[in-house]
């Protein structure tokens, strides 16, 4: 793989004939993208077509060995319309996201040409794409796929048609969250002021090797039921809720500063507390919308009050909750507090799962918790209320993935056999 942050690449006219096939003058191209989890919420949006929003925000990237989308994309002359099959399965292209993101970056592509640079081979252009995308975490497990999904799409295409610089005015129109996960590490999406939406951005804060030792642990908790669309949700929400219009304007401008002070003074305690404040006061204007939007469940509620007993008994915020629109829990720690953690989740939420199956991902070896600390917790065990953890950290930015073997389309520009469900 290849690392794609600042996405100044050498996409020559060599390059691309390089991966024009012999079959069908085919060129393809498949990269990966990131996951994102915000600890400044982005809740509103100011356009819904252009997707800006009322309030900048701020996440971190996700490692993608434990969470990333893979996307294919191949042009041929002989295509006869753009397609696209997300997770197995033939989706209707037509979306109007999906065509944003297609436009924008066709037309881009094709500003290249007409500035005259020598190096691009605009034939491609033109010609239909397929897509083929999936995740490597199940749909299942309710973690927000859209961001990591368009982010990959919009650097894929740019890598196709030889696009250049600023990608996340683009990825925004896909999905707002989608902006940043087109950059590794700590990232803004300063939410801009133009009514064209151009200084609506995404900006790397700190790499993803800033912070070492900070850990993220997902929680999937069992959701009975789908919870209101982000997209939808947040809607109603600016319609409604005077307490969102009170966020934005006021707390989130303090807020972004303050986040970012903390990230680069690796301050744990103040960066835990500033992220667990922003999660609750996003589901707080979620419940001053009207009709009210419930996204955290009791294993939620239970969760909440499991990390400030655990924070109060050692005297210091060691560990930090935030969720987004569903009731998984995102932990931040230090890799120090990660067993010990672990264990008390274990404790408290018992499992039928084993050992490996409950902890995915970075391995978390084990810990003994003093009687004294489950006593101070003082809570009744909720059996099976969390499926699984996912153990990560953060990640770097969208890659090309070289080896050709990895594409998803076969050389007739066709899901692989493994790729598609019926
Ligand atoms: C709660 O980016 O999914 O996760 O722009 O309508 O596609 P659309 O919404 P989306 O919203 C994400 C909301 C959030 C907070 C966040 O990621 O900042």
């Amino acid at each position: 793989m290849r690392g794609g942050s600042g996405f100044l690449f050498d996409k020559s006219a060599d390059y691309l004939n390089m991966l024009e096939s012999s079959h069908q003058n085919l060129a393809m191209v498949t990269c990966t993208a990131p996951v994102n989890i915000a600890v400044v919420k982005y809740w509103g949006k100011r356009n819904e077509d252009l997707i800006l929003p009322i309030n900048s925000s701020l996440s971190v990237t996700l490692h993608q060995e434990q969470l990333k989308t893979t996307t294919t994309i191949a042009c041929s002359r002989s295509f006869q319309q753009d397609r696209i099959w997300l997770n197995g399965k033939e989706e209707d292209i037509s979306c109007p996201r999906l065509q944003s993101c297609l436009q924008e970056i066709r037309r881009l592509a094709r500003k290249r040409r007409n500035t005259g640079d020598p190096t691009s081979d605009i034939s491609v252009v033109s010609h239909k794409v397929h897509i083929c995308s999936v995740n490597n975490f199940p749909t299942a497990a309710g973690l927000a796929s859209s961001a990591a999904g368009y982010a990959c799409l919009v650097y894929t295409l740019s890598q196709l048609f030889g696009v250049e610089g600023e990608l996340s005015t683009v990825a925004r129109q896909g999905s707002g969250s989608a902006c940043r996960s087109l950059y590794g590490g700590f990232v803004q999406w300063k939410m801009g002021e133009r009514s064209d939406g151009k200084d609506s951005i995404a900006e790397q804060v700190e790499s993803e090797s800033y912070w070492p030792e900070l850990r993220v642990l997902i929680l999937v908790v069992s959701a009975e039921q789908k919870s209101v669309g982000s997209t939808s949700g947040m809607h109603t929400s600016v319609e409604t809720s005077q307490l969102l219009k009170y966020r934005a304007d006021v707390v989130v401008p303090c807020r972004m500063v303050e986040m970012i002070r903390v990230i680069r003074q690796r301050d744990f305690p103040a960066f835990g507390e500033l992220t667990m404040k922003d999660s609750n006061q996003f589901h707080a204007t979620c419940l001053d919308t009207y009709p009210p939007i419930f996204y955290l469940n009791n294993v939620s509620h239970r969760i909440i009050s499991l990390v400030h007993r655990y924070n109060q008994f050692y005297g210091e915020t060691r560990v930090a909750y935030t969720f987004d629109a569903g009731p998984n829990a995102v932990i931040y720690t230090l890799q120090e507090h990660v067993p010990e953690f672990v264990q008390v989740v274990r404790h408290f939420f018992p499992s039928e799962a084993n050992g490996s199956e409950f902890v995915r991902g970075l391995p978390a070896c084990s810990a003994d918790l003093s009687e004294e600390l489950k006593r101070d917790l003082n809570m009744e065990p909720t059996p099976k209320g969390i499926h699984y953890i996912i153990s990560t950290k953060a990640g770097p930015g969208p890659c090309v993935v070289e080896d050709p073997n990895h594409h998803l389309l076969g050389v007739d520009g066709l899901p692989k056999k493994n790729e598609v469900s019926d």
